[in-house]
């Protein structure tokens, strides 16, 4: 079975080709090396990912469409996993204009490409939690109503709506994944966990936004990979979205006081609430388990302290 994952020198990205390539699948790999965070940790990953033979990376740019058009032609995918795109939040408030390109027409791209691919069965694309918005009802639902507040999530509502007004002019599936928080192993240096160690470790103030008043829906990477595995196998998807979390609410407060306590970090610095945050994230995952069958998922503690390990063992806050 030959996948081609986008994003593939990202967190998400890197983490799945790793778990595959184990497994030996075939993985075409591509990514643009944005700079939005440190390009010296995503050619790490990618350096982990070529020492594996079964493993075709390309640097392509998703909003290129000549490029893309180019690498796609001859190729034979069997699945897609879409996770190129530009991420976070609170960017999006500074840079907009970026997050149309590469995740609204970047997306339309890699779908308009596909169509030429005889043997593709299914492209899975990276939505978000933050299509759900500042809502007072949890856990939110595949089925609830969707208030996105920042133009990051403007622009995964933009996806789904693109791949639900295509999926009848296509052969292949398309089905959205939104992702609760991920956060584990080679994890995003611009994410709570590694932003507040970096702070740490560098002896840089950390600014805890809301006074740490926030609550994430902590998805372990570990269970998201499996998760993604799991969906290669199944044969008919009825729902076309799907919630990816563990459906426990972490409160960023309490977090943020146990690696206080832990790594005796000293300079952290309680800020008013940044106007794109969701108070709250917390998703019902009750598809997903009939789906997968999923049993449980990573006790947070645990897999916190796995991340926070291999982060300070890596030094990955030199990079
Ligand atoms: N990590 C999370 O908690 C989370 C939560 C919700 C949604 N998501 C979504 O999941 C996907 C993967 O997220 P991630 O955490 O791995 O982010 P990431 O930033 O680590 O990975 C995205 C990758 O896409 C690449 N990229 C950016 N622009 C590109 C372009 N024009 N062409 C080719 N490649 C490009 C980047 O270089 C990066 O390596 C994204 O779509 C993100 O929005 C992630």
């Amino acid at each position: 079975m030959k996948i081609l994952i986008t994003g593939v020198a990202g967190f998400i990205g890197f983490n799945f080709a790793k778990y595959l390539l184990n497994k030996n699948f075939t993985i075409y790999g591509i990514d643009n090396f944005d700079d939005y965070y440190s390009i010296k940790f995503k050619v790490l990953r990618l350096k982990e990912l070529k020492k594996k033979d079964n493993f075709f990376f390309k640097k392509v740019d998703i909003t290129k469409k000549n490029d893309l058009k180019k690498y796609f032609k001859k190729k034979n995918f069997d699945l897609i996993f879409h996770f190129a795109a530009q991420a976070g939040v609170r960017y999006s408030l500074i840079n907009p204009k970026k997050y149309i390109k590469v995740n609204k027409e970047g997306f339309e791209n890699i779908v308009k490409n596909s169509k030429n691919l005889k043997n593709l069965k299914r492209i899975f694309y990276a939505s978000s939690s933050s299509v759900y918005g500042s809502r007072k009802k949890f856990p939110s639902k595949e089925s609830s109503k969707l208030i996105p507040q920042s133009v990051y999530a403007q622009t995964k509502l933009q996806n789904e709506l693109f791949a639900k007004k295509t999926l009848k002019d296509n052969k292949f599936d398309l089905i959205g994944l939104r992702f609760f928080t991920v956060y584990g192993e080679w994890g995003r240096p611009d994410m709570f966990i590694f932003k507040i160690l970096f702070a740490h470790k560098n002896n840089k103030d950390f600014y805890l936004n809301n006074f740490g008043n926030h609550e994430r829906d902590f998805t372990y990477i570990k269970d998201v990979v499996k998760i993604l595995e799991n969906l290669i196998k199944i044969k008919n998807f009825k729902h076309k979205i799907l919630n990816v979390c563990s459906s426990r609410p972490i409160n960023i407060k309490n977090l943020s006081d146990y690696l206080k306590k832990n790594l005796k970090i000293k300079k952290i610095i309680e800020i008013k609430k940044n106007s794109y945050d969701v108070n709250k994230t917390h998703g019902d995952n009750s598809l997903l388990k009939k789906y997968l069958k999923l049993k449980k998922f990573t006790n947070f503690k645990i897999g916190l302290n796995k991340t926070v390990k291999w982060y300070l063992k890596n030094k990955i806050y030199k990079l």
